[in-house]
């Protein structure tokens, strides 16, 4: 006998990673046929849209942004697209090397493990920053592992994210 529809779900859904379940459970709320496949949505994007597109947004446009409020973006590096974060900053290194979470400036930025602050262009990061210092500081321990496996995975991200839309940049 052939499995039905609802069998083949749970079926999918025990042997699924978590994540999965969000983007296939997300997938069936919506509009979508239910025919649907579950893989529409690759596991490794769906990790950047949950858990790091949030964290730049927040921690990292204000200073890393073409548009930043703040003022022009810092350290010549923009964070607001793949292509920026391949090519770095004025350090003239890349600030992510996909699958090589050792390598690249933004995981020892995130870790806060440079210790010439202020005196060298690698700096740890989001600084303490605003009035009296109340935002920035170092990112909790579970994102900074966060944005450690997203690198491990290739560094995945939506086709609207790799490329900066600012021209020239
Ligand atoms: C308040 C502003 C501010 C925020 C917020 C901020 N940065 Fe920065 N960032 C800077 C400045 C300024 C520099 C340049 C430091 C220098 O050249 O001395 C820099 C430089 C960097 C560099 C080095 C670039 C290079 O190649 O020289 C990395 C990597 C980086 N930031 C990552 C991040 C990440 C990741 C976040 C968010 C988690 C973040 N920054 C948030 C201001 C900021």
């Amino acid at each position: 006998m052939p499995l039905t529809q609802p069998a083949i779900r749970l079926l999918a859904i025990t042997t699924l990673a978590p994540l999965t379940v969000v983007a296939l459970t997300a997938g069936l709320g919506s509009a979508a046929p239910a025919t649907r496949p579950a893989t529409t949505v690759p596991v490794g994007v769906a990790f950047f849209t949950q858990r790091i597109a949030p964290v730049l947004k927040e921690q990292c446009y204000p200073c890393h942004h073409a548009d930043t409020p703040v003022s022009s973006y810092k350290g010549g590096l923009l964070l607001d697209n793949l292509a920026g974060m391949l090519k770095g900053g004025d350090s003239k290194e890349p600030a992510i090397v996909p699958g090589h979470p050792d390598k690249g400036t933004l995981m020892p930025a995130i870790r806060y493990t440079y210790k010439d602050e202020g005196k060298s262009k690698k700096q740890n990061m989001p600084p303490k920053w605003g009035k009296d210092h109340a935002l920035g500081g170092k990112l909790p321990d579970q994102t900074v592992r966060d944005f450690e496996e997203w690198i491990r995975m290739g560094a995945p991200v939506p086709e609207d994210f790799k490329e900066s839309k600012v021209e020239g940049l």
